[in-house]
């Protein structure tokens, strides 16, 4: 499948790689517009094309990967969500440290900023080169986090990183498992892993 990435940095190049190793096609966006995405497609290969964010966002499944400080401008002017998966890999750093979100799931206001998307929050707990390390770590896998209120887009996200053996835990609802999960909490940073 093609996998839509609204932000063409670290997490979204990490994820892009993955992706196409794993046999799916990706679609880059910026806020500089695609003809800026030179050097990325040539890293990537032929699967991989730069769009337009509202192209890349028309995808079933759709990743969010840009700095927390332009997440507004990111999830504007983008076409109706029409129950598309959107995977919020944000986290809420601001220059200075984290934004004080008041108690309040990062996640919530992502959602609140694509109505209409089936949001899954994950890949916010690993640092990039720990991802890229892959799925196996000595005597275990390493674990990916997700939470999200609907079942079926965290089985589509689970559908994308197991078959690699990366191990998944779904800590719930966005507002109790994506309140742990996010920047601040215990899981943000160090490199979790199921030992077999
Ligand atoms: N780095 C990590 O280890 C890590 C791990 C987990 C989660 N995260 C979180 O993931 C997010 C992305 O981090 P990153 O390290 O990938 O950042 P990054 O390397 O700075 O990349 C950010 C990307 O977002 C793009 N962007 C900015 N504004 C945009 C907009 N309005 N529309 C579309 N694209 C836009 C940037 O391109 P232009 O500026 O050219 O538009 C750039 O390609 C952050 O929220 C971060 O906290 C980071």
């Amino acid at each position: 499948m093609t996998i839509g990435m609204i932000g063409a940095g670290s997490v979204a190049m990490a994820f892009a790689r993955y992706l196409l190793a794993s046999g799916h096609e990706v679609e880059l966006s910026n806020s500089r517009g695609p003809d800026t995405l030179a050097r990325q497609l040539s890293e990537l290969g032929s699967r991989a094309r730069a769009v337009t964010a509202a192209e890349a966002a028309s995808n079933n499944v759709v990743l969010l990967a840009v700095p927390w400080a332009r997440i507004r401008e990111a999830l504007s002017g983008l076409p109706p969500w029409d129950n598309r998966i959107l995977i919020d890999a944000t986290n809420p750093y601001i220059v200075g440290g984290l934004e004080n979100l008041h108690g309040r799931a990062s996640s919530d206001i992502v959602s609140e900023l694509a109505p209409g998307a089936k949001l899954v929050k994950a890949l916010n707990t690993l640092v990039v080169e720990n991802f890229e390390s892959g799925a196996t770590v000595p005597g275990g896998r390493r674990v990916v986090f997700m939470s999200g209120n609907d079942h079926l887009a965290k089985k589509q996200f689970r559908s994308l990183l197991s078959p690699a053996g990366f191990a998944i835990v779904d800590l719930g609802t966005l507002q109790v498992g994506g309140l742990v999960q996010q920047a601040g909490g215990p899981l943000v940073g160090p490199d979790f892993a199921v030992m077999t």
